[in-house]
């Protein structure tokens, strides 16, 4: 396809899309301008000012009318806004379903749970969210909030003039998002709890009415309750291994608040690119015995936890070093530590968690023709 678009390829009511940014021509009556249609230079600026459209975000624009379409130097490409570009999360492996139910879900503005075992891309799918649709991220680790005020303010001793200790309320950065949307409408905030099952329950219960329709929190620095704007969107994640089967210490009208996703690993084929994109170094058939292996104990019955695209990454990362240099017949001395280290136990110890993981890289491993030392001489 050629780098720029023609005129007559423009024809109006052809749909395309497009980023815009504020338009630096101070003289225009157009406050937006993008220059890149479909990733291809447009032939004149197009320009709008539908207030639709958020400066640096991709949208679905029509075209309608081309100005001076035979003067090279002058004239612009009128478009209609249509909508928000499909969505798509660059370098993120996503079920197509669970795209297709969190395009909904985020369009509705609902609250979001990522129910999944570590490591299956919770954060960088929340994340690649926020930027993918312009918004800001606010990251928040509820695994230290004990008391429900913590989502809100720290507590900080600090000497004053005199010597003497006093407390400071530090704001978490919860509620300067809070506080920034409600200054900012045309901003949009994505506020990511993350390891939700874990803090404390009654802090959780405390943050209810943040979640549900009442929309609102206590300001503990304040002491009033201020509303949530709704250009805040919540993000809960929790970590739902096999050993967690069942319940994950959210009761139900907690989780009522949220409308669920399930995800899981990326399936081997997507995990393989993941990693292949990281690692450009590697043989994709070395790539492929990693995930393999990883899939092997993934898929193994009477294990607790579960093997993250961390585990499978970190065995990379050594491969990929000159130190070992792609060679596969390291693979079994980095799997001890990157797979069997994971699990409780020693891989050398047959009664433990991570012995029996050391049992399924040996098989895994000699099924895919990687010599594998005897067992006399590990
Ligand atoms: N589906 C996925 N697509 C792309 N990368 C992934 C995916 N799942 C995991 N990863 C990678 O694995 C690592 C851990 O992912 P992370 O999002 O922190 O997992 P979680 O939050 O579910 O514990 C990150 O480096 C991430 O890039
Ligand atoms: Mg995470």
């Amino acid at each position: 396809m050629p780098a720029k678009w023609t005129l007559d390829e423009l024809t109006p009511g052809r749909t395309v899309e497009a980023t815009f940014w504020p338009n630096p021509a101070e003289d225009s009556a157009f406050a937006l301008r993008a220059t890149h249609l479909d990733g291809r230079r447009a032939p004149k600026v197009v320009l709008s000012n539908d207030p639709r459209i958020v400066p640096g975000v991709p949208c679905l624009v029509k075209v309608v009318a081309v100005h001076k379409p035979d003067r090279d130097d002058r004239g612009r490409i009128e478009v209609a806004y249509v909508g928000p570009a499909p969505f798509r999360i660059e370098g993120v492996y996503l079920d197509p379903i669970v795209a297709k139910k969190l395009q909904v879900l985020l369009e509705g503005g609902l609250n979001i749970l990522l129910d999944g075992p570590q490591g299956c891309g919770k954060t960088v799918l929340a994340r690649s969210i926020a930027d993918s649709l312009g918004m800001a991220f606010v990251f928040f680790n509820c695994g230290a909030v004990v008391e429900a005020s913590d989502f809100f303010v720290t507590i900080q001793v600090k000497a004053s003039a005199s010597g003497a200790p006093v407390t400071d309320f530090v704001k978490t950065d919860i509620l300067l998002a809070i506080e920034e949307a409600a200054e900012h409408p045309e901003r949009r905030y994505l506020v990511f709890l993350d390891e939700l099952n874990r803090c404390q329950e009654s802090a959780r219960n405390a943050l209810m009415p943040a979640l549900d329709s009442t929309r609102r929190v206590f300001h503990p620095i304040e002491n009033t309750f201020v509303p949530i704007p709704d250009n805040v969107q919540f993000i809960a994640a929790v970590n739902r291994g096999r050993e967690f089967s069942g319940t994950f210490g959210i009761d139900a009208a907690q989780l009522d608040r949220f409308a669920p996703l399930q995800m899981t690993y990326p399936p081997p084929p997507a995990e393989v690119e993941i990693l292949a994109r990281r690692h450009p170094g590697l043989s994709k058939a070395t790539l492929e015995v990693v995930v393999g292996v990883a899939d092997a104990i993934r898929n193994a019955a009477d294990l607790p936890g579960s093997l993250s695209v961390r585990a499978t990454d970190e065995a990379c990362v050594y491969l990929a070093h000159p130190l070992f240099g792609d060679d596969r017949r390291a693979l079994p001395e980095i799997l001890k530590t990157s797979f069997c280290g994971r699990f409780p136990g020693r891989w050398d110890d047959v009664t433990t968690d991570a012995g029996a993981v050391w049992a399924l890289v040996r098989t895994s491993l000699q099924q895919a023709q990687v010599p594998v030392p005897d067992r006399d001489d590990d």
